[in-house]
């Protein structure tokens, strides 16, 4: 059973500004959640069943991960496995530190159960995330569960120079994550959406790639925006096989807005910045169903965008997800939305007859 969360704590939060509910939230899983009596606490109230897959030739115990944006500094690793998650990304982090957007830059609305952000990828810069990371190896505080890093643009760097600023981030973070998703679709870094086009896309993977050769292999994916139009993700997905990609995550947020159904949301809505949440899903799924379909599902995708419950994790499965990640329904669920995703899951795979998970992924097309 989890904690009360959508009668006790979400409304306690909800008087908050949306940035400062989250604060408390990573204040407290950095404090609590890396301590192993905290860890057990959470897990006896957050635990997931197992329900397991093979992608990128790693185990993970079941599809569904904790997505970019949430622990953007990397402080509560540690707490991701014990609220119930198999894997996690952290970041999005760039080479150089930078504050991000001035506030108010995330809002919630409620009755849509979606939130408008426009964070503009604040976190302390590649080195000292580095160095926080190190010290928790050190003391061997490093979670047991696959580890992603969210890589995107310094703000301070043009889009010509941004090969050289992936590939600096990359070598940096190299040996503190098992795999590293390249944000080339964060609404809310000026011009940063145009190197999903071919030129710059290609200079990025390469650069990338050179990084790559120089060490063990690790998978390198890429992050895609929703707001594109089907040619020109097919375009940016051929540039990125032909660049050895190992994976795609799709989506990240969309600045298109949908009718808002009262007050709160039109005010919400009207913000500038990055969508998320419910008002996602069908596009991000679109989005995994033209990747699957044009890659003949040989490439492995991660769905994200709108997955609140085990139908919208379902359906992202079988439209071609090999793994899955959810940020928004965390915010408005609380942490019980893991497990009851992945009791979900397996429930659906059972009923639909399928021996295991990977069976169920892109079934769909077939
Ligand atoms: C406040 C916030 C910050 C985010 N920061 C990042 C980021 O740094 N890098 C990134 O690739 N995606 C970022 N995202 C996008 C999420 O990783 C995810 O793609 C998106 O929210 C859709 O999933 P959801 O509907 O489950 O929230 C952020 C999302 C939110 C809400």
């Amino acid at each position: 059973m989890g904690l009360p969360y959508r009668t006790l704590i979400f409304p306690l939060l909800r008087g908050f500004s949306s940035e400062k509910s989250h604060k408390m939230s990573i204040n407290l899983l950095t404090k609590f959640g890396q301590k192993n009596i905290g860890q057990k606490i959470l897990n006896s109230a957050y635990a997931a069943s197992p329900e397991p897959i093979d992608v990128f030739n790693t185990s993970f115990q079941h599809p569904l991960g904790l997505a970019a944006g949430f622990d953007k500094g990397a402080d509560a690793l540690s707490s991701w496995p014990a609220l119930g998650f198999s894997w996690g990304e952290y970041g999005g982090i760039t080479r150089f530190p930078q504050e991000g957007n001035p506030k108010p830059r995330m809002f919630r609305a409620n009755k849509e159960n979606a939130l408008v952000n426009r964070m503009g990828l604040n976190n302390p810069g590649a080195l000292a995330i580095k160095d926080k990371l190190l010290a928790r190896k050190l003391s061997n505080n490093w979670p047991n569960i696959p580890i992603a890093a969210n890589i995107g643009r310094s703000s301070k760097v043009s889009n010509t120079d941004s090969p050289n600023d992936y590939s600096e981030t990359l070598k940096i973070l190299w040996d503190y994550a098992d795999f590293f998703v390249l944000n080339v679709s964060s609404p809310n870094t000026p011009n940063l959406r145009d190197l999903q086009g071919e030129t710059y896309l290609n200079s990025i993977l390469k650069e990338c790639n050179h990084i790559r050769h120089m060490n063990e292999h690790k998978p390198i994916l890429l992050k895609l925006s929703p707001d594109r139009t089907n040619d020109q993700i097919l375009d940016s997905l051929n540039v990125a096989t032909r660049n050895h990609i190992d994976g795609f995550v799709a989506t990240n947020t969309t600045v298109v807005k949908p009718n808002p159904t009262n007050a709160q949301s039109r005010r919400i809505f009207s913000e500038e910045g990055g969508l998320s949440g419910r008002p996602l899903h069908n596009r991000s799924k679109e989005v995994i169903e033209l990747i699957f379909n044009h890659t003949h599902g040989k490439i492995p995708i991660i769905g994200v965008g709108g997955i609140e419950s085990p139908e919208t994790a379902w359906s992202s499965i079988t439209s071609g997800a090999s793994l899955i990640q959810l940020y928004s329904s965390l915010v408005f669920q609380g942490p019980s939305v893991v497990s009851t995703i992945v009791k979900g899951i397996k429930e659906k795979r059972i009923e639909e007859g399928f021996s295991s998970i990977s069976e169920a992924v892109g079934y769909k097309h077939k």
